[in-house]
C-alpha cells in the first residue's frame, strides 16, 4: 500500500486528480480501448473533480475515450433528486468535461429489480475487462462505497442498509435533516471495488483519522472495510495531515521516507 501524505484537501486533491490524468494519458485510451475510471461522491474527491475539470478545460485532458463507474446511488433517488449520487456527479463533474453520456454508468435507484440492476453493472464492467483506476472515500467508520461494517470482503454490487453513523454524516447534503436520508442503497461491493487494477482512497480532516488506523495498522477486518485494501496489490491513501493523528509517529515516518524514495524515480 502507498500512503500519500500532503499537508491539506487543497493537496490531497491535487495528487488525486495528476495521478488519474497520468494514469489516463499514459493508458493512451481510445474508443475501442477506453479508460475504465470508477468513480465516487461525497465531500473528499470534490477538489479532485474541480481539478480534473481545470485540466479539460486548458486542454490538457481528454475524457472522450474514457468510460466510468459509479460506486453507488441510493435506493429511491433518481435524476430528478437534488440529493441522487447521479445528480452530484452531472452537477460536479460530467456536465464540465467531454465525456460521451453513453459512457457514464451510474447504478439505477429508480429500478424495480435491484437484483436485475446489480448483475448488469457486474456484467458491464466485466464486458469492459476491468475498472484501471478505482477513486474513492471513506467513512469515519470505515465504510468504502456503501459497504457499511460487517460487509462481507468479497462482496459483489448488491443492496445494503445505511448505519445510523452513515446516515446522520450523510444528512448534512439533506439539510441535516436525518429522516431525508434514504436508509437503503445499491453499492458496488468489496469484491467489485478490490477486483480494480488500482484504488485510490481520498481521506482528509481527523474525522477519517481512526478509519486511517485501521486502513493501515489494523488487522484485516471486516468491521472496518477500509482495511481490506492491505490485500490489494495497488492501493493508495491520499491523505491529509490530520487524517494520520492516530497513526504511530513511526507509520508516519515510513510512509513519508518511502515517499521520498520514490519521487525522483516516480515522475
Ligand atoms: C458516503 C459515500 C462514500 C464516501 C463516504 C465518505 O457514504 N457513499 O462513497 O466515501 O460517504 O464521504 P465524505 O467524502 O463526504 O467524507
Amino acid at each position: 500500500m502507498r500512503l500519500i501524505i500532503q499537508n491539506n484537501y487543497s493537496e490531497c486533491s491535487k495528487w488525486a486528480a495528476n495521478y488519474v490524468a497520468y494514469k489516463i494519458k499514459a493508458f493512451r485510451p481510445t474508443a475501442k480501448k477506453p479508460f475504465v475510471l470508477g468513480l465516487a461522491t461525497g465531500s473528499s474527491p470534490l477538489g479532485m473533480y474541480e481539478e480534473l475539470i481545470q485540466m479539460y478545460k486548458t486542454g490538457k485532458l481528454s475524457f472522450a475515450n474514457v468510460v466510468t463507474f459509479n460506486m453507488d446511488e441510493y435506493i429511491g433517488l433518481g435524476p430528478n433528486d437534488a440529493q441522487s449520487y447521479y445528480n452530484y456527479m452531472y452537477q460536479n463533474f460530467f456536465n464540465h468535461i467531454d465525456i460521451p453520456k453513453a459512457n457514464i454508468h451510474l447504478l439505477n435507484g429508480l429500478t424495480k429489480d435491484y437484483l436485475k440492476e446489480c448483475e448488469n453493472y457486474e456484467d458491464t464492467i466485466r464486458r469492459y475487462g476491468k475498472i484501471h483506476l478505482q477513486i474513492g472515500g471513506v467513512g469515519s467508520d470505515g465504510h468504502i462505497a456503501f459497504n457499511e461494517p460487517g460487509s462481507s470482503l468479497s462482496s459483489r454490487t448488491r443492496v445494503k442498509t445505511l448505519t445510523t453513523e452513515t446516515i446522520e454524516a450523510n444528512s448534512r447534503f439533506f439539510g441535516g435533516d436525518m429522516s431525508k436520508v434514504p436508509t437503503t442503497v445499491l453499492t458496488m461491493g468489496i469484491g467489485t471495488i478490490m477486483d480494480a487494477e488500482e484504488v485510490l482512497i481520498i481521506a482528509t480532516g481527523d474525522k477519517k483519522a481512526r478509519a486511517i488506523h485501521h486502513a493501515v495498522e489494523g488487522s484485516i477486518n471486516h468491521m472496518w472495510p477500509i482495511s481490506i485494501l492491505q490485500m490489494h496489490q495497488h492501493g493508495i491513501i491520499v491523505c491529509d495531515e490530520p487524517a494520520t493523528n492516530e497513526l504511530k509517529a513511526d507509520t508516519v515516518r515510513y510512509f513519508k521516507d518511502i515517499e521520498n524514495q520514490l519521487r525522483p524515480k516516480i515522475k
